[in-house]
């Protein structure tokens, strides 16, 4: 938004963060945004604050951000982060403003936060609420906020949609399309579009564990149903499946909503895709096992990725690292490596070996997994590795590696999906 000549007032609970962010680092790994984040704090378009009071007293326009997770013991979403934003600025607004939720909520949310808002503002005080789904990802934050595929807003009121016109103009010009909506149905968009993405990966998975089976390959086969126009290549690469901070507690969120509104038949499909997925990890350990002969108890497994994507220091249910974990239980002793995750993974897995680099990782390993596919571990070649390890043995369980090549170099390897040979 500063970028976009706004002033911004960014607030948050936690003063380590805050002051973290006032001196132009991010408090995670996201490519070019403490170079952002530098350029506009240099104009003083851009400052932090811990207090609520400051940004209640600040802004025309408060966007919510605040996460929703999944709920303990629940496929349910926590919306404790976001009632209590809305709680703590409401009553403190002093002036005309219009207050912007960007969470992912179930549906209805939206609905009963303008109540309270409404409740809660001072008497005379004309506050207004919208809601505007956010749809970037991961490592490609900055691209995906500055150059959207779509904007969705719900809104109650002609004012409020020209308000958010008003703050997404230079996007508009640049004829980014904008659908102009319902709370419900923008509330409802969002988690649309995220089961869609988690049921592509698992449709792809599904036909992986098909192609094990048959002996054909998934990704000659995804190349060749993606080149049909309306079925399309992205989010259709067969592997260790999707993990993160949104697609699995998303669809899970959306199946529980979907279940108090008395159509969970309707969403039936999205245990399927939640069981597709999580098998995934399952089978990687079963090819690993495999690899070792029938018993992973003492062998030594370099697991190369702990984040749940590339350009991600993102560990929040991460495939790879549930396999390290997974391999470890069963008596390997891992080394794990990723390029940015290592402090966020050791917090999450404290009890997993952790090693400094590729090398570190692979000394000496009887087997290699590649969990992630980090362009440092796409690059490897097999002349490369095969000084460094026991045994020539490879999982490749983002099918980044053309097997032919490694085969040839006197590696064994195994693919998620592929014919093993
Ligand atoms: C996802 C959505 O893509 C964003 O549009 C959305 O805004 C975001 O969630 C959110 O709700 O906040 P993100 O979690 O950053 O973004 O990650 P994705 O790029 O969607 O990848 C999710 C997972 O799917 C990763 O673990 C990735 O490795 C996996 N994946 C992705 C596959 O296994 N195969 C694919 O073909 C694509």
């Amino acid at each position: 938004m500063a970028d976009l000549g706004f002033d911004v007032l960014a607030f948050d609970i936690d003063a380590e963060r805050i002051a973290s962010l006032s001196s132009g680092v991010a408090p995670f790994f996201e490519p070019g945004l403490n170079d952002l984040l530098t350029k506009v704090l240099a104009t003083g378009r851009l400052r932090f604050t811990t207090s609520v009071e400051e940004v209640a007293e600040f802004g025309d326009v408060h966007f919510m951000c605040v996460g929703t997770p999944q709920k303990v013991g629940s496929n349910a979403a926590d919306l404790r982060h976001v009632s209590a934003a809305l709680d703590s600025l409401a009553p403190l607004l002093t002036r005309p403003a219009l207050v912007v939720g960007k969470s992912t909520v179930p549906v209805g949310t939206a609905a009963l936060l303008a109540e309270r808002l409404a409740q809660l503002a001072p008497a005379g005080v004309d506050v207004e609420l919208a809601w505007n789904p956010e749809f970037l990802r991961e490592g490609f934050a900055i691209n995906d906020t500055l150059s959207p595929d779509r904007l969705v807003i719900g809104v109650t009121s002609k004012r409020a949609e020209a308000t958010l016109r008003e703050v997404y103009a230079s996007l508009l010009s640049a004829d980014v399309p904008i659908v102009v909506t319902d709370f419900a149905t923008a509330e409802l968009v969002k988690v649309a579009a995220n089961a869609f993405l988690a049921t592509k990966i698992s449709f792809i998975n599904a036909m992986a564990e098909v192609c094990e089976a048959a002996g054909a390959d998934v990704t000659v086969l995804a190349e060749a149903i993606g080149h049909d126009d309306r079925i399309g290549h992205r989010f259709l690469r067969a592997g260790l499946g999707f993990g993160g901070g949104c697609l699995p507690k998303d669809i899970r969120a959306f199946m529980a909503r979907a279940g108090e509104l008395g159509v969970d038949e309707a969403l039936m499909f999205l245990r399927e895709v939640d069981a597709i997925n999580l098998r995934r990890r399952d089978r990687t350990v079963d090819m690993a096992r495999e690899l070792a002969g029938g018993s992973l108890q003492g062998v030594v497994v370099a697991c190369l990725g702990a984040s749940f994507k590339p350009n991600s220091d993102d560990v929040r249910d991460s495939p790879a690292l549930h396999v390290a974990a997974s391999l470890q239980t069963e008596g390997a002793t891992v080394r794990v490596y990723d390029p940015e995750a290592m402090a966020n993974a050791s917090r999450l897995f404290p009890t997993l070996h952790f090693a400094q680099s590729v090398d570190d990782s692979v000394g000496g390993a009887d087997i290699v997994m590649l969990l992630t596919e980090w362009n440092e571990f796409c690059a490897l070649t097999p002349d490369r590795l095969a000084p460094l390890v026991r045994s020539r043995h490879l999982v490749d369980a983002r099918n980044v590696f053309d097997p032919a090549q490694w085969r040839a170099a006197g590696w064994t390897i195994r693919s998620l999906g592929r014919p093993s040979l």
